[in-house]
């Protein structure tokens, strides 16, 4: 006889307790706390004699193989990227993205796009008909492709039997239902269990497989963050619904780099890399335009330029505004009180407002510089020199701080065309090539505020 059992769980952190609560203790939210029914059966998976055959007993270090791990590497070069070069055997996979952002456009094509690869897709979400509607308009053909459309587990286990799958793709987790759980799918407890099992059976079998999440209106992976550390790698897929420009980034990743980007272009017929983003990102205008500057960036290990744009005007309202979009609202605040202090600028009195061009959101403190600059354009309302880039990061006494892989930035830079880079002079002895670009050493802010206007 099953045993029937009730556990409390937090929907935002994934939390249990044993009662209910109006606020949880471990991430501090309100109201978040919904009691699922739980049954405990005696568990039997699929899965399970697999790993007794081949006993999971401590090994020594030295004795583990050190063979290179298998990758299986797609056709997509920006999935490659994000992955840390190819999807590793046995891995688990999150994606996680706003709902119609392109999850199950972009995972069918890279699946269709693999013709020697044996793949089954999962979806608790579409009929066969609508995928292949959507297959048809991507216009790529895999004759190694299976579709699923059932979302309990232990079924799917039985034609992963059958199928033999070298890749899976489940889309999406909250609609999976494990039959030894009671609650609802997409519930906590339901979706930790679905991940658990699948887990289970990739380490076991060394297949890798994909799982698409939803994301809630506040950026967590619908409720349970608890999916993140279960699982091997992360990946966020985000964009503008304005515009065409999707970003795939990783936030985690075992096997590799876990700040790479991977840019892509919503199309008619499906997402379309983009090879050279800077190209694009950068309106590269005729004219020079005040409040403009350009950042030499660095995404995981991808140098990319950026557009910083700024806009600063008299203040009409009591409250001057700090607006940002693409940039961190406390590392503006920080600027802009250091050219008040450091610079003697009057930004004080003038609302702010800095966007980063193209939505792409920058964490790299060396957009910095190239920020001050767009501020300074835009204040005193002449342009920066044409062809003109930055990178740097700024410091609370006004002082310009050196980045890593300088190199790498002013060689992108060089090769897109720009005539000046403006950098930190503390960078100087990581310069060894030459190049034709010209390279301008600073230390404080007012050198560049003088060389500039
Ligand atoms: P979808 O992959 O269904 O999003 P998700 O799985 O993340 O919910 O993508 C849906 C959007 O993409 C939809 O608004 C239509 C658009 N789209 C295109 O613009 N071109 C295409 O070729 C395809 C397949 C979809
Ligand atoms: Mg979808």
């Amino acid at each position: 006889m099953a045993k029937q059992k009730t556990i409390f769980f937090c929907q935002q952190c994934g939390a249990e307790s044993a009662k209910w609560q109006g606020k949880c203790p471990s991430c501090n939210s309100w109201n978040s706390i919904v009691e699922e029914l739980i049954v405990k059966e005696t568990k039997k998976e699929i899965w399970d004699e697999s790993t007794e055959k081949t006993g999971s007993k401590s090994k020594k270090l030295s004795d583990v193989s050190a063979t290179e791990i298998q990758r299986i590497i797609t056709q997509d070069t920006e999935l490659n990227r994000v992955l840390g070069g190819g999807i590793v055997a046995g891995s688990v996979i999150l994606v996680a993205g706003e709902p119609g952002i392109g999850k199950s456009t972009l995972f069918l094509q890279a699946c269709l796009q693999m013709p020697d690869i044996t793949t089954l897709y999962i979806s608790g979400e579409e009929s066969m008909q609508q995928i292949k509607m959507r297959a048809d308009r991507i216009n790529a053909r895999n004759e190694h492709f299976y579709l699923l459309t059932v979302t309990d587990t232990q079924t799917i286990f039985n034609e992963i039997k059958k199928v033999k799958p070298a890749l899976i793709v489940i889309d999406s987790i909250q609609t999976l239902e494990s039959p030894f759980i009671e609650s609802a799918p997409g519930s906590v407890s339901q979706i930790r269990e679905c991940t658990a099992e699948i887990i289970r059976f990739a380490k076991a079998t060394d297949t890798p497989v994909f799982i698409i999440g939803h994301i809630t209106k506040d950026g967590t992976i619908a409720g349970p963050k608890v999916l993140e550390h279960m699982v091997d790698t992360v990946l966020q897929f985000e964009g503008d619904r304005h515009y065409a420009y999707r970003i795939l980034r990783t936030t985690k990743n075992r096997f590799g780099n876990a700040s790479e980007l991977g840019i892509y272009e919503m199309s008619e017929n499906g997402l379309r890399q983009i090879v050279n983003p800077s190209e694009i990102l950068i309106t590269q205008k005729e004219e020079s335009l005040s409040g403009i500057a350009i950042g030499a960036t660095l995404e995981g290990a991808r140098p990319l330029l950026l557009e910083t744009q700024a806009l600063v005007t008299h203040a009409v309202y009591g409250t001057p505004q700090r607006t940002v979009s693409g940039f961190d609202l406390r590392r503006l605040q920080l600027l802009l009180a250091v050219l008040e202090k450091r610079g003697g600028f009057q930004f004080g009195v003038k609302d702010v407002f800095v966007n980063i061009a193209g939505g792409i959101r920058v964490e790299d403190p060396a957009i910095d510089l190239s920020v001050i600059a767009a501020l300074l354009s835009s204040y005193e309302d002449t342009a920066v020199a044409h062809k003109s880039c930055f990178a740097g990061e700024v410091g609370l006494s006004g002082e310009i701080r050196a980045v890593n892989r300088i190199e790498q930035r002013i060689a992108e830079a060089d090769k897109l065309g720009f005539e000046k880079i403006f950098v930190s002079k503390f960078n100087k002895k990581s310069l060894h090539t030459k190049t034709n670009i010209e390279i301008v050493m600073l230390s404080k802010i007012e050198e560049m505020y003088r060389i500039l206007f």
